[in-house]
C-alpha cells in the first residue's frame, strides 16, 4: 500500500478537499498530493476542531486514507475511527473501559486511550460540542447526528458551538432556504440529545463555566485555549465528533492537558503589548501558532479578558495551541516578536485595501463589554457599508436596549447563534469582507473563499463609517 508522509500538521477543516482527497492547505509542503487510499503518516492536526467531520465526507467520496499513523496523539484526528478509518500511533497498547456506555462509543474511547497511551479515564463535568454549522459538517455530519440522536443522550452539561445562521432571523440575514433546512435539522438533533442550543464559541459566557481544575471535554479550539489558560479547567482540543462521545458517556481518556506535566510552559514569547488593540492579540497568537504549533507558550504581555480570548483563538487557528500562560515566564527557548512582525502578518493575511462588501466583527463571539465598547466607538457615526456584529444569544439577551438601539442607529446589525466563518456568506452575494480577527481572516479565505481585509477596529470605523 502506498504511503504518504506529511512533514507539517494538517488542518482537517480546510486543508483537504474531500471530493478529490488532495491537500489544499496554503503553504503546506505536500500541497497537491492525494491522501486517498494511502497510509498517511502525520505529525498531528492543526486548526479547527470541526475538522473531525471531514472523515465522514472522505469516506462518502471514496477519498479516505487507508490508515492514519500519528506521531503525536490528537483527538481531532482520532475521530477518524468513528468514520471507519483506522488510526494508529507507534507503540500504542490495548486499554479496556469498564462502564455502561453505548458499545460504539466505548470502542472509540478504548481506541483513543490506546492511541494516546492513557491508562485511565476521567469523568468530565462539562462538554462543549463543536461542528454545529451545516456549512462545515454538511450532509455527512447531519446524517451521523440524525442516527446518533435517536439513541444517545447527554449525561453532563453540554453546550453547542455557533450554527450557520441566526436561528430566529435567518431570512433577514439572507440565508438560502435549503441551507436553513439542513441547519435547523442539525440543531434539532443536538437538542434531542440534550445538548443546549447555546450556539456560541464562548460557552463560558453562556452558562457553561467550569471550575478551576475540572476535567472537561470541549471542542472549539478558541474555547479550549480559554478554558485551559484562563479558567484553569482541563481539556484537550477535542474533535467535534469526540465531543458527542464525551457528552453521551461523560468520560474521556486521561492524557494531554488533563495531566499536570503537559500544562507547563515550554516557550517564552517576548513582545510588548503597549498600545495594542484586539487585532494585535489575535496576530500574536497566530504568529506563535505558525512558529511553534504544539507549544505551551508563555507570553510577556497583559491584556483585558476579551483580548486574551482573541490571543487564544489566533494560536489555535494557525497551530494547535491548547494552553498558554501570561506574565512572568521562565527563561528558555524564546521567540521575540516586534510590531513590525505583526504588521507583516496583517498584510500577508489581507488581500485587498478598501472597498469592502461587508464588515464582520465578533471572532470569537463578542462579549457584552465588547458590544458596549463598539457602540461607544460608533456614537455619532453611520456605517457606509453593511456592518455586522456576531455574539451569543446569551449576551444579546443582556444587552441594554439603549445600546442595541444606538448600534442600530449607526446602521449596525447584531446577529446571534452564528458567525462570519460558519455561515454561507459566499452564497449570500458577499465577495470581500473586513474583519479584526486573524482567525476569522484565515477561515474566511480558506473556507468561504472570500477576499479579506484585516484592520483594527479604529481603522474600520474611520474607513467604513462617516459622521451621522
Ligand atoms: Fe467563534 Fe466563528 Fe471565530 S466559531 S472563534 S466566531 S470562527
Amino acid at each position: 500500500m502506498k504511503e504518504l508522509e506529511l512533514t507539517q500538521p494538517i488542518s482537517w477543516l480546510d486543508g483537504v478537499d474531500p471530493r478529490t482527497g488532495r491537500i489544499i492547505q496554503e503553504g503546506h509542503p505536500q500541497r497537491g498530493q492525494s491522501i486517498a487510499g494511502k497510509v498517511l503518516r502525520i505529525p498531528h492536526s492543526s486548526g479547527s476542531t470541526v475538522g473531525a467531520y471531514i472523515f465522514f465526507a472522505l469516506k462518502e467520496y471514496g477519498t479516505a486514507p487507508a490508515k492514519i499513523i500519528l506521531k503525536k496523539a490528537d483527538s481531532v484526528t482520532i475521530s477518524a475511527e468513528l468514520a471507519g478509518i483506522p488510526v494508529e500511533i507507534e507503540g500504542g497498547k490495548e486499554v479496556r473501559l469498564d462502564a455502561e456506555v453505548p458499545e460504539e462509543f466505548k470502542r472509540f474511547l478504548e481506541r483513543e486511550a490506546s492511541i494516546v497511551g492513557a491508562e485511565e479515564f476521567v469523568r468530565v463535568r462539562s462538554v462543549h460540542v463543536s461542528g454545529v454549522s451545516y456549512a462545515t459538517i454538511g450532509d455527512w455530519g447531519r446524517k451521523w447526528l440524525s442516527r446518533i440522536s435517536e439513541r444517545a443522550k447527554a449525561k453532563v452539561i453540554a453546550t453547542s458551538n455557533p450554527a450557520g445562521m441566526d436561528i430566529l432571523n435567518w431570512r433577514e440575514m439572507g440565508v438560502p432556504e435549503d441551507f436553513s433546512r439542513g441547519q435547523l435539522e442539525i440543531v434539532e438533533y443536538l437538542t434531542r440529545m440534550g445538548v443546549m442550543p447555546s450556539l456560541t464559541c464562548t460557552p463560558y459566557l453562556a452558562g457553561n463555566l467550569p471550575r478551576r481544575g475540572d476535567h472537561i471535554s470541549w471542542g472549539e479550539s478558541s474555547a479550549v485555549a480559554f478554558a485551559n489558560s484562563v479558567i484553569g479547567a482541563r481539556t484537550n482540543r477535542e474533535g467535534g465528533v469526540k465531543t458527542i462521545v464525551a457528552a453521551v458517556t461523560g468520560l474521556t481518556p486521561k492524557y494531554g492537558m488533563h495531566l499536570d506535566e503537559n500544562r507547563l510552559p515550554n516557550l517564552r514569547v517576548e513582545v510588548s503589548s503597549e498600545g495594542w488593540s484586539y487585532l494585535d492579540y489575535t496576530l500574536l497568537g497566530y504568529l506563535t501558532g505558525e512558529e511553534s504549533p504544539s507549544s505551551v507558550p508563555c507570553y510577556t504581555i497583559t491584556g483585558e479578558l476579551d483580548d486574551i480570548k482573541g490571543l487564544g483563538a489566533g494560536g489555535a487557528a494557525s497551530g494547535s495551541i491548547e494552553m498558554f500562560h501570561l506574565g512572568s515566564c521562565p527563561v528558555g527557548r524564546t521567540l521575540r516578536f516586534s510590531q513590525k512582525d505583526l504588521e507583516e502578518l496583517r498584510e500577508r493575511m489581507s488581500s485587498f485595501d478598501g472597498g469592502t462588501d461587508l464588515v464582520v466583527i465578533g471572532c470569537p463571539h463578542l462579549s457584552l463589554n465588547q458590544l458596549r465598547e463598539i457602540s461607544l466607538n460608533l456614537l455619532g457615526r453611520k456605517a457606509k457599508v453593511p456592518f455586522w456584529l456576531y455574539t451569543s444569544r446569551a449576551a444579546l439577551a443582556q444587552l441594554p436596549r439603549s445600546t442595541l438601539a444606538s448600534l442600530e442607529r449607526a446602521g449596525v446589525k447584531v446577529w446571534a447563534d452564528t458567525c462570519m466563518v460558519v455561515s454561507p456568506l459566499e452564497r449570500m452575494g458577499i465577495r470581500k469582507v473586513t474583519t479584526n480577527s486573524a482567525k476569522a481572516a484565515k477561515y474566511l479565505r480558506s473556507l468561504r473563499g472570500l477576499d479579506v481585509e484585516l484592520l483594527r477596529i479604529k481603522e474600520i470605523v474611520e474607513r467604513y463609517t462617516s459622521p451621522a
